[in-house]
């Protein structure tokens, strides 16, 4: 392609982005079809000949990626919504256009600094020492399998391994310990409290009973933000836990971790700092571009002694001392350049800006739970954590069973789905159909929740009314 007619694409990809950032608020949070329709539209061989690239641009912008959540929507609320700064976007771009594998030293030596530095500010933010290191990763499940990985290679990859984790935890962790070796009947699931925290005494009597087995107690998983309900596992006693056994600690943090640049945050994570390993997503609630995992090992040794495996095909790679090959950290030889849109972003903005609209987050979850409290049609089903909103509708008048109440419950989220104001998710708490929201969008404002949460209300007492 000729440099004009380069730059005149990608005018027209800065416009239909820019474009379609300004009128977030005034589309839909979500729009979606179905596999026929799209399949007519966009299935087909390959094109022997040649299109107008701004027809394919065009056909893209139109029919392909606006059939999508909207997670950077200011009222998408479901799952767990992301919103990235226009300078992350940049960054991605950027890394593109350079052509960045950011696999060694030798290859792209500026983006392994970058990274090198990222992962510091979080290894601070944290409260990790010298000597704890980490990668970024393509997300909170890639982070989970070389976390377990890792830990498997620092116990001298036992025979009959066992990792334990609590009904809260996410399936990428179980997942992971699938991929690191673990069998899947050795996976233990421990009950939760009635805070959705993993049960200590429970915990204790299933490794003990699984040493007397002769099985090996590799790991365990605690919640630093479970995603149902943002619950943080006592961290601090699972930590003396970990100690006295000899076993791993490992947390995700794929959700809740970046409230550590806040002081609420920290203080709500208080522990975390002695997990030996640690998995975070920026981006989730540090507004990133997908995909911007990190995984933190306290002791950095420990994963390039998992990972790092020599080929004769990149002998020449081998800078010297101090000069890390991220590829030797984690399971990708090819990288993204993640760090660039975490740095840039952060460069751009400053962090007081960064802790600001985490602490927005805090806010308004907070917020939102008071005002469901005081809602005679609403009630919290678990306290407010991290920025999620577990709620349903359940009017203070009138004596609704647990059947009916789901059928109402239902009936509102899909009502909210169709109505287009907002989006979010649902959730089961111990047998509980729950509705629930994720406020970590740095462009949500009070208003939009407040709107979201009147909504509700009122589809509430339509569907109860029509019982
Ligand atoms: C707590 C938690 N852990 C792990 C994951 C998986 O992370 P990813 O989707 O980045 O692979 C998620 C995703 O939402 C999560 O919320």
């Amino acid at each position: 392609m000729s440099p004009q007619v380069m730059r005149d694409l990608a005018a027209k990809v800065t416009e239909a982005l820019i474009e379609r950032i300004d009128g977030l608020d005034d589309s839909n949070a979500w729009d979606g079809e179905f596999r026929d329709v799209l399949e007519r539209a966009l299935g087909g061989s390959p094109p022997e000949d040649e299109r107008p690239a701004e027809d394919v641009l065009e056909q893209v912008v139109r029919n392909v990626l606006p059939n999508a959540a909207r997670l950077d929507h200011p009222r998408f609320f479901g799952f767990v919504p992301s919103s990235p700064t226009w300078p992350g976007v940049l960054a991605d771009f950027l890394a593109s256009g350079f052509n960045i594998n950011s696999c060694t030293w030798l290859v792209s030596s500026g983006t392994s600094q970058l990274e090198l530095v990222v992962v510091d500010w979080m290894r601070n933010w944290i409260g990790y020492p010298e000597g704890s290191g980490g990668l970024l990763t393509s997300g909170g499940s890639a982070a989970s399998v070389e976390a377990l990985v890792t830990a498997r290679e620092a116990a001298g990859h036992p025979e009959r391994p066992t990792v334990y984790m609590s009904d809260q935890s996410h399936s990428a962790l179980k997942r992971a310990a699938l991929i690191a070796g673990v069998r899947r009947d050795h996976i233990r699931i421990v009950a939760s409290d009635r805070d959705f925290r993993i049960d200590l005494d429970s915990l204790r009597e299933q490794v003990s009973a699984d040493r007397n087995e002769g099985l090996h107690p590799l790991a365990i998983c605690a919640n630093g933000g479970s995603a149902s309900t943002g619950s943080i596992d006592p961290l601090a006693p699972l930590a003396d836990y970990c100690a006295s056994e000899e076993t791993w600690l490992h947390v995700d943090a794929a959700y809740g971790g970046f409230a550590m640049v806040t002081s609420e945050g920290s203080e709500l994570l208080t522990g975390i700092e002695r997990a030996d390993s640690i998995g975070m997503d920026a981006h989730k609630w540090f507004f990133q571009p997908y995909e911007a995992g990190a995984l933190l090992v306290k002791n950095a040794e420990h994963l390039e002694n998992a990972f790092a495996i020599g080929h004769d095909v990149l002998q020449d790679t081998v800078w010297g001392a101090n000069h890390p090959n991220f590829a030797d950290r984690g399971l990708q030889l090819s990288r993204a350049a993640r760090a660039l849109k975490i740095w840039m972003s952060v460069q751009t903005f400053g962090m007081a800006k960064f802790r600001a609209a985490v602490q927005n987050g805090l806010d308004f979850a907070r917020r939102a739970g008071e005002y469901v409290s005081s809602s005679p049609v609403l009630e919290l089903v678990t306290p407010v954590s991290l920025g999620i909103v577990c709620f349903r509708v359940n009017p203070e008048q009138g004596d609704y069973d647990e059947t009916m109440l789901e059928d109402v419950n239902r009936k509102v989220l899909t009502r909210v789905f169709w109505d287009e104001l907002a989006f979010f998710s649902s959730t089961t708490l111990k047998g509980v159909f729950s509705l629930r929201l994720c406020i970590i969008n740095h462009t949500t404002a009070w208003e939009d929740v407040q709107r979201t949460l009147a909504r509700v209300e009122q589809l509430g007492e339509d569907a109860l009314n029509e019982m």
